[in-house]
């Protein structure tokens, strides 16, 4: 057994653990094996084997599978900075696909805040004020940099937001389906781009750049568009291209303008500062701006993280000419609203054309983004403020222009493009090869840049790098001396290439230059007015609200990791990649599969990874075209039908035959009503692309059924998708390959202790079967016998989804916890998981009815729904609550006992589903109980509360109906927004005896 009490690593944290109530607990599980046989005793079970008992056993692992051996903390701090020793961090001149700016102060202070970072999507906000305000300084200070008046919360990156944009413009310009895309775009955002619209309808042109200017030739782009004609619905371009030319954006502008079409506009968020380029909004001519705009914002926040979480930025106007695009447009906007008091407060608007409410009629199946990024990335703009921006910005651009002076003096060495401007990213042309110098260069400790020969294919040795405000002096000097080392010096001076006025910057952004210390205190405030899993019970079902070890986050944050640009060698990211190949291992042991992919950035995209792949394998077999039918049972994560149609599988019928999903519904077990299944199998069968199914179901309930169902499948030709959303339930005790599963994705976020980050970044790692490997998307790691680490394709890839390999510092939190449990932990956790709940339910039942109506007594594992009798809602209505609200103000009550709501009105509209975790003792589930009786008792006996919740929160009732009808996504910040503090602090309620928070609750309602 790991010794537990040794500490001598303790000292490097920037943390006591020991005086964290449950960093140093086993497996972070808080019940005590006492605990543990009470709470089996009340269930009348024996073991925590027997949590499984209802489970065929052709399903499970004979035993824990050996996921990784276990390491104690102290060993764990030593072994994992070990791993990100094995990195080279060498003076690096890569920019190209991800820029890399200094980490400004303020970044690792708001990471640290663990009221910002554990919390979920601000669904409840009144409770969430502090994330919606981070959000809204994001989009604010955004809006003001681009012009642009609506920013969304952030999709994943640059990438998945370009295609976002261009399924914008498919809508906004009808009766078309093709977009012409400038081939000068990172050709990472090209490659993901076309992996998401194959099979879709949509087709990606590429407009090919220009060799003698390295920019896109403005007539090619006019005579490809008017070749496609009223088919293009958009062209995409970027501001800064992938030979750090700066392309003509008013000229590109023009000719969307001229055809009618929507421009799509890449830019880099940074370069856009005082003094910087010009803003997208006055793109054009007539400065008419772009419609759209996509971005990149990784850089903004945080390191190069070996290239994720990234942070995908969109914006889209909103003014008084142009109000209805926005309503086109996927992913979650943050708006102005006012509280029942009418003070002023933030909520989510337009959320109505999200996947959890429209399903496969939904925009995008988007459902985590990267919030926290977001939320960081707004923090970094006020740090730096209007001066520091321009600061940074300009200093990159000094460097570029001194080295573009002094490199060219060499012999041999020019400018790859001498008439065209640039601005802080050069391409050089050089005598020898580029693989030649780098090689060199790695052996002066300096990674050189990027070589894009191939982006032109014209014979030349192009090298582009990149300058940034993390260069220093000597940085300059070290690349100077090394090709003074292999370059014959000559008596040159290159005319350098001057930007035209109209590219730059003319008016200031007007942020305002804050102190750290008020930027600090003001986030302190944001962070104090959310709850976080740290404290209580958040129950919030689906969600695995569960505790985020500070480990993780201490691992994650070790510079050898977080400075590797993921374009560096291989040899130099050799930590990097033993992480990535063992989590691939790892969680290979853990789902049975024999493959694993790590590029997924969220549960849903990993799904659409699974279903490009079903497409792949049936297109291989010649069945594509035929293939259209997806089965879906009712009770799926509203990703599921979402993600299939995002796939290509479209829900219609066309002359009496239906296509896209079936749907299935569910028995009267509240599982998958599978005679159904089995009609609906042989009815469609050879045209039966797959199934998607949650399992356990979002009721908690674990499907008996699958096994057999996907022989059937199978030997229908389709394939199996298990939304694996809930393995924390069952990972360690369920073998996935025993079931038949073939494609499964794991959200890191959830199971595996990434913090929800308030909406994310999340990470969504998929496993398939041995059907699937070929198609694997992205790059997967593998191991030579010596220990080397290496990147190769799958041979049939589908493609990629990440330009890099995904959110990989999640990659290291994920780790570092595996690495805690080892395979007898994963078993602990997940049963522990299953006890806490099926002991909170068995505790509940009495007073509440479980939803599926009529499935009271079925075994729930993780998860279950509660409602309220007939009698109680007569009761609220009585009381002046519509039924129609009784369940979402229910909820509300439960922020008045200082707890976050469960999640309510999903996947059953009268229902609050609550998953507890394995994270609390059983003293804190016990009182959880108390607090759900005493507010059922509350509703009984004092139905009216419920008008004039809640009532201890920062503000009132927020009125999200009238936020969504008068809409307002940004304020020009010259301060920091107004903030209203909790009436009662929540860990206060928390804490206080039960009836006196009743108590106080009515004399609130009695004031209000
Ligand atoms: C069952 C289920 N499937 C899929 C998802 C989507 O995952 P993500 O938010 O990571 O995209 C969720 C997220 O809440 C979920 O609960």
């Amino acid at each position: 057994m790991p010794e537990i009490n040794a500490e001598s690593n303790f000292k490097k944290l920037p943390y006591d653990p020991k005086r964290l109530q449950r960093e140093l607990t086993k497996y972070y599980i808080s019940s005590t094996k006492t605990e543990q046989a009470e709470m089996l005793s009340a269930i009348k079970l024996k073991n925590l084997s027997d949590l499984y008992a209802h489970i065929p056993d052709n399903v499970k692992f004979d035993k824990a599978p050996f996921v990784t051996e276990e390491l104690n903390y102290n060993d764990l701090i030593a072994h994992v900075e070990e791993v990100a020793a094995k990195n080279k961090i060498k003076t690096c001149f890569i920019g190209d696909g991800l820029k890399n700016y200094k980490v400004h102060e303020i970044v690792p202070y708001v990471c640290a805040l663990r009221g910002l970072t554990t919390a979920y999507t601000p669904y409840q906000p009144e409770r969430s004020q502090g994330t919606l305000n981070t959000l809204w300084i994001y989009s604010s200070t955004l809006s003001m940099l681009t012009g642009f008046e609506a920013i969304n919360a952030s999709f994943y990156d640059r990438s998945t937001t370009l295609f976002e944009a261009i399924q914008t413009s498919l809508r906004l310009v009808k009766n078309t389906n093709t977009a012409l895309v400038c081939e000068s775009i990172y050709p990472g955002d090209i490659e993901v781009l076309k992996t998401h619209a194959l099979e879709t309808g949509l087709k990606i042109i590429t407009i090919p750049t220009d060799p003698e200017t390295g920019i896109t030739n403005i007539e090619i782009a006019r005579k490809l568009a008017l070749e496609i004609g009223s088919k293009l619905s958009a062209i995409a371009f970027p501001q800064v291209n992938n030979f750090g030319n700066l392309e003509d954006v008013h000229q590109l502008t023009d000719l969307c303008t001229e055809l009618n079409i929507q421009s799509i506009a890449l830019f880099d968020p940074m370069l856009l500062a005082t003094e910087g380029l010009i803003p997208p909004v006055e793109f054009g001519s007539e400065k008419q701006g772009a419609n759209m705009i996509v971005g990149e914002g990784q850089h903004l926040a945080i390191a190069p993280n070996f290239g994720g979480p990234g942070l995908g930025i969109f914006g889209i106007r909103y003014n008084e000419k142009n109000k209805l695009d926005i309503r086109s447009t996927a992913g979650r906007f943050i708006g102005r609203a006012k509280d029942s008091e009418g003070k002023a407060c933030l909520c989510m608007v337009l959320s109505t054309r999200e996947q959890h409410i429209r399903r496969d009629k939904a925009m995008s199946n988007i459902c985590s983004n990267q919030s926290f990024i977001a939320s960081a990335a707004g923090a970094a703009i006020l740090g730096r403020g209007e001066d520091g921006m321009t600061e940074s910005t300009l200093l990159g651009r000094d460097y570029a222009m001194q080295m573009a002076q002094v490199l060219t003096q060499y012999k041999g060495v020019n400018l790859a493009f001498p008439a065209t401007p640039f601005y802080n990213e050069f391409t050089l042309e050089l005598p020898i090869t580029v693989s030649e110098l780098q090689k060199k260069a790695s052996l002066a400790n300096l990674q050189l840049g990027v070589d894009v020969s191939k982006r032109l294919n014209d014979g030349r040795n192009l090298l582009l790098l990149s300058f940034f405000d993390v260069h220093t002096d000597e940085d300059l000097e070290k690349l100077e001396s090394f090709f003074r080392d292999n370059f014959e010096a000559l008596e040159n001076d290159e005319f350098l290439p001057e930007i035209p006025e109209n590219f730059l910057r003319t008016t200031k952004v007007g942020l305002p230059n804050l102190e750290i210390e008020e930027i600090r205190s003001y986030y302190k405030k944001l962070a104090d007015l959310n709850v976080s899993p740290d404290d209580n019970i958040y129950p919030l079902g689906s969600c695995t609200m569960k505790y985020n070890p500070y480990i993780n986050d201490y691992a994650a944050g070790l510079k050898g990791f977080t400075d590797v640009h993921p374009q560096a060698p291989v040899e130099d990211a050799q930590g990097c990649l033993k992480i990535l190949y063992s989590i691939q291992e790892m969680f290979k042991s853990i789902t049975g599969l024999p493959a694993v992919t790590t590029q997924p950035v969220a549960g849903a995209q990993g799904e659409l990874v699974g279903l490009k792949l079903f497409q792949a394998y049936h297109r291989n077999n010649g069945e594509s075209e035929t293939r259209n039918i997806l089965l879906i049972p009712r009770s799926a994560h509203g990703t599921n039908p979402a993600t299939a149609t995002m796939a290509g599988f479209e829900t219609k019928t066309v002359d009496g035959i239906e296509y896209g999903i079936v749907t299935i519904e569910a028995d009267k077990k509240g599982q998958i009503d599978f005679e159904q299944m089995k009609a609906a199998i042989s009815k469609y069968n050879k045209r039966i692309a797959g199934v998607m199914v949650t399992n356990p179901n979002t009721s908690g309930i674990f499907e008996n059924c699958f096994k057999e169902m996907s022989k059937l499948i199978h030997e229908a030709g389709g394939l199996v998708y298990m939304d694996g959303a809930n393995m924390n339930a069952i990972a360690g005790w369920i073998d996935l390959d025993k079931m038949g599963v073939d494609a499964v994705h794991n959200n890191l976020h959830k199971t595996w202790t990434i913090p929800h980050g308030g909406g994310g970044p999340g990470d969504g790692i998929v496993a398939v079967s041995k059907l699937l490997i070929d198609f694997l998307p992205g790059i997967q790691v593998t191991k030579t016998n010596e220990g080397f680490y290496n990147i190769i394709r799958a041979p049939k890839t589908i493609g990629s989804f990440h330009r890099h390999f995904g959110n990989f510092a999640h990659k290291v939190r994920a780790y570092t916890y595996i690495k805690s449990l080892g395979g007898n932990g994963v078993r602990e956790m997940s049963s522990v998981a299953v006890l806490s709940s099926r002991y909170l339910h068995e505790k509940l039942k009495p007073s509440f009815p479980s939803l599926p109506e009529g499935c009271d007594n079925e075994i729930r594992m993780h998860e279950f729904i509660l409602t309220i009798t007939k009698d109680t809602f007569a009761r609220i209505e009585a009381g002046g609550t519509p039924k129609a609200q009784a369940i979402a103000k229910i909820g509300k009550l439960f922020l008045d006992f200082g707890l976050h709501a469960p999640t309510v009105a999903f996947p059953e509209i009268y229902g609050l589903m609550i998953e507890p975790t394995e994270t609390y003792s059983k003293g804190e589930l016990d009182r959880f109980v108390d607090v759900v009786n005493a507010i059922l008792e509350l509703v009984n006996e004092t139905p009216h509360v419920l008008r004039t919740v809640p009532h201890f929160t920062p503000v009132k009732k927020v009125d999200e109906v009238d936020a969504n009808k008068n809409l307002l996504f940004m304020e020009s910040l010259k301060i920091l927004p107004t903030l209203y503090t909790n009436v009662i602090d929540p860990l206060k309620l928390s804490r206080m005896n039960i009836s006196d928070v009743s108590h106080e609750i009515l004399r609130a309602h009695n004031e209000a």
